[in-house]
């Protein structure tokens, strides 16, 4: 199940129109703030789907029930693009461990490119829920190239993807490579690719915006 939230009005697009703005990205800080604000609203709509327990909790002048999630979920995120994302998704998800993998385009020419994978920190994820973040989904491969990776550290019950920007085209080739019960947390989805694979309108690179040029 793919969810927009870019389709109904709220302050969530403030945040969407700052990371996209040409003269607003000049501040790498807001648009890693930015990029955390949207991670976790997309992070508070998600767990909206998720399962909870109650659970009592002792107030000053009595009890009180309460709802806590049952499972902790694994927040996994893409080097280096991902960490802002990560941030705001931990949050929220304040007591869930963390998965880190790297993964960048190498080109063997300017429109084409494999992706490699070369680190990978994680729990293992053995029927566990995780919540793989990454800004920009463009054309899904290197998004499937982690997931595959991912599964070197055992088998997840679920996936989650959370993105703040997405194809149309990359979001049908993940939902060919990735399980039937994975949902979709996306900001916005933009229709159009250039010929190197950037997401249009979309925003750049989201990982040169957040934290400066790759030399
Ligand atoms: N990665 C980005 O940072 N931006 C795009 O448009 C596509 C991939």
């Amino acid at each position: 199940m793919v969810h927009e939230l870019s389709k109904s009005n709220s302050i969530f697009a403030t945040f969407m129109g700052e990371i996209r703005d040409s003269s607003i990205q000049k501040d790498a800080m807001r648009f890693r703030k930015n990029m955390e604000r949207i991670s976790e609203i997309l992070g508070y709509e998600l767990s909206k789907k998720l399962e909870y327990i109650s659970k009592t909790v002792k107030t000053p002048l009595g009890e009180a029930e309460i709802h806590v999630l049952k499972e902790q979920p694994v927040l996994a995120t893409i080097l280096r693009a991902g960490l802002a994302m990560h941030s705001g998704l931990l949050n929220y998800f304040d007591s869930a461990e963390s998965a880190f993998i790297s993964a960048y385009r190498k080109h063997t020419t300017p429109e084409e490119f494999d992706i490699h994978v070369e680190y990978l920190a994680s729990p293992k994820l053995d029927n566990r829920i995780v919540i793989l973040s990454d800004p920009m989904l463009a054309t899904g491969s290197s998004l499937v190239t982690v997931y595959k990776a991912l599964l070197k550290q055992g088998k997840p019950s679920k996936i989650i993807i959370v993105a703040a920007i997405a194809t149309p085209d990359a979001l049908e080739y993940i939902q060919r490579h990735l399980p039937e019960n994975t949902d979709y947390w996306v900001g916005a989805i933009d229709k159009e690719l250039t010929a190197q694979s950037y997401i249009v309108p979309g925003l750049g690179d989201a990982g040169d915006l957040a934290f400066g040029e790759k030399y």
